[in-house]
């Protein structure tokens, strides 16, 4: 997947995690498997399914572990899941994630704001989960948050957002999703970002993550495609946010995705039908929490 005329897009389907971390009714857990299967079924192959981080910090996410052993695996797909700290990874590792991921920040308060250490602590702190992961045969990405801009702190250099990625390279993660974590990037921001990360770092080593907010994923998506990136992480039925950045809205949905791809001609190896299915599904799971709620 490395050169500008190759067709074939890797999607990375976020919404069973990035989407339902930022829910404020607790999501049950059979809807949260039921998700899931329908979005392996519909044909997309690396699904972030859990995250194993201090219930305290992120309570949708308690239940991970139970996630993990209720969902049906299909051959051959990833089902991945967040580890902040060697506990998550143990725990991941014990649930039999197929991929992990480490998650840092090129904005110093959001590192804080987000995982409590700065951005040089939890590099420390994500060495040894990467050793211990690639010991135990398990890949792992690596998130660099806040790339296009920091609740925060405002504008992020990309010179921090390229250290902060390389470090993560360095210690074995094979992939780096970039995140546009607020969704404040444009089309000019994203070529600047990319511009400066691809002098140091292959192309076919960077994902995309772009949040909704102003309705410019989509348009980030192209800029990037143009520049060879050919991985991008969505979410279905546009769930999203992060509960340590507001003002996070909704990632770019997949059915989104998916319809501007297959329209330029690109292959991806989903059904988008499958994935509405999966979307209005879980749109009437939340719905009838929310109803419930009110009641
Ligand atoms: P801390 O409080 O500094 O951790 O949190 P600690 O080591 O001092 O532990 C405190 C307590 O948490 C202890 O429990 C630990 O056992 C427990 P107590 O003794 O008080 O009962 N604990 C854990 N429990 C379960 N699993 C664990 C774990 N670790 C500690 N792994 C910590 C540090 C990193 C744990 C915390 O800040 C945390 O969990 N943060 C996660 C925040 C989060 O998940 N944010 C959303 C994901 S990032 C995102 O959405 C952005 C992304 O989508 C990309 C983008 O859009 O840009 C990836
Ligand atoms: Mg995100």
């Amino acid at each position: 997947m490395s050169n500008a005329s190759d067709r074939r897009v890797k999607i990375v389907e976020v919404g069973p995690r990035d989407g339902l971390q930022n829910e404020k009714l607790p999501v049950p857990l059979s809807a949260k498997v039921e998700l899931i299967d329908q979005l392996s079924r519909a044909g997309l192959r690396f699904i972030e399914a859990a995250s194993f981080v201090s219930p305290k910090w992120v309570p949708q996410m308690a239940g991970s572990t139970e996630v993990m052993a209720s969902i049906e695996r299909l051959p051959g797909l990833c089902y991945s899941a967040l580890t902040p700290n060697l506990q998550g990874l143990e725990a991941a590792l014990a649930a039999r994630c197929d991929e992990v991921a480490v998650f840092g920040a090129a904005s110093e308060t959001f590192s804080q704001r987000n995982i409590n250490c700065s951005i040089a602590q939890s590099l420390d702190r994500f060495g040894p989960v990467v050793q211990r992961a690639r010991e135990a045969g398990v890949p792992v990405r690596g998130y660099v948050s806040c790339v296009l801009g920091c609740p925060y702190e405002g504008e992020v250099a990309a010179q921090a957002v390229l250290e902060v990625a390389q470090a993560l390279l360095a210690m074995g993660c094979h992939e780096i999703s970039l995140g546009d974590t607020i969704g404040r990037g444009t089309p000019e921001s994203t070529r600047k970002l990319l511009e400066v990360c691809l002098r140091d770092i292959p192309v076919e080593r960077l994902a995309g993550h772009f949040h909704d907010t102003y309705g410019m994923a989509l348009a980030n998506v192209r800029t990037s495609l143009a520049m060879g990136l050919r991985t991008f992480d969505s979410s279905v039925a546009g769930l999203g946010g992060c509960p340590y950045a507001e003002g996070a809205s909704g990632n770019l949905a997949t059915e989104t995705l998916l319809a501007d791809l297959h329209a330029l001609g690109y292959e991806t190896g989903v059904d988008m039908s499958g994935v509405q299915a999966a979307g209005r599904y879980i749109r009437q799971v939340l719905g009838d929490l929310q109803r419930q709620q009110a009641a």
